[in-house]
C-alpha cells in the first residue's frame, strides 16, 4: 500500500471512480483536471503489491489562509470498510497539521452517508450545521468541522 500525489495520468481512473460513486454529484473531468494541475492536495492510495490500481483518493484545498476544505474522499467499493478510508484520512490530517497556519478543517457530507459521517466522527469532526437541498437530488448535507 502506498500513498502518492495524483497526476494527469490518473485522470480517467479518478474520474471513473468519482462518477460511479457520486453519480450526478460527481466532479466533472474538467474540475478534476484543474485540481490536479493547480497542485491541490490530491493524494491516491495505491495497491502496489498486485497492480497499480487506485484504491482511493482524497482531495483538500486551502479555502482560507487558516482553513482547509476536504472536498473529496473516496474508497473503491470493493475495498470499503477495510480501514483504507481511515488510513487515507489519517495521512491527510498529518499533512494538514504540518501546515502550521491551519486552524480548521471543514467538509460537507451527505446527511444520509452513515459510513462517512462515522469515519469523520472517529476523527473528532463535529456536525455544526445541516444544509438543506445541498445535492442535485435535494439531499441535505452536514457541515462538519475539526479544529486542530
Ligand atoms: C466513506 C468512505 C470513504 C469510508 O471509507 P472506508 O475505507 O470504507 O472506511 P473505513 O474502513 O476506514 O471505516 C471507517 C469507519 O467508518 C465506519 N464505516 C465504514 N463503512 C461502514 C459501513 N458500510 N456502514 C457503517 N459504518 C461504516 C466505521 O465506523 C468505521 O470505523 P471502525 O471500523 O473503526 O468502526 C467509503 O465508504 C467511500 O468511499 N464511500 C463512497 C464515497 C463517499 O461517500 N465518500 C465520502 C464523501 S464525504
Amino acid at each position: 500500500m502506498r500513498i502518492d500525489t495524483v497526476t494527469i495520468k490518473d485522470l480517467d481512473e479518478i474520474y471513473n471512480l468519482e462518477r460511479k460513486s457520486f453519480k450526478k454529484d460527481a466532479f466533472s473531468k474538467e474540475l478534476i483536471l484543474n485540481l490536479i494541475i493547480k497542485n491541490t492536495y490530491f493524494f491516491k492510495l495505491i495497491d502496489d503489491e498486485i497492480s497499480n490500481i487506485i484504491i482511493g483518493f482524497i482531495i483538500f484545498i486551502l479555502d482560507r489562509e487558516d482553513r482547509v476544505n476536504l472536498i473529496s474522499l473516496l474508497i473503491r467499493k470493493s475495498n470499503q470498510n477495510k480501514g483504507y478510508g481511515t488510513y487515507l484520512l489519517n495521512y491527510a490530517l498529518k499533512k494538514v497539521k504540518e501546515m502550521h497556519k491551519i486552524k480548521t478543517i471543514v467538509l460537507n457530507v451527505n446527511s444520509k452517508n452513515k459510513a462517512a459521517i462515522k469515519l469523520y466522527q472517529k476523527f473528532n469532526f463535529q456536525i455544526v450545521k445541516k444544509i438543506e437541498n445541498y445535492y442535485q437530488q435535494k439531499d441535505s448535507a452536514y457541515l462538519m468541522i475539526l479544529n486542530i
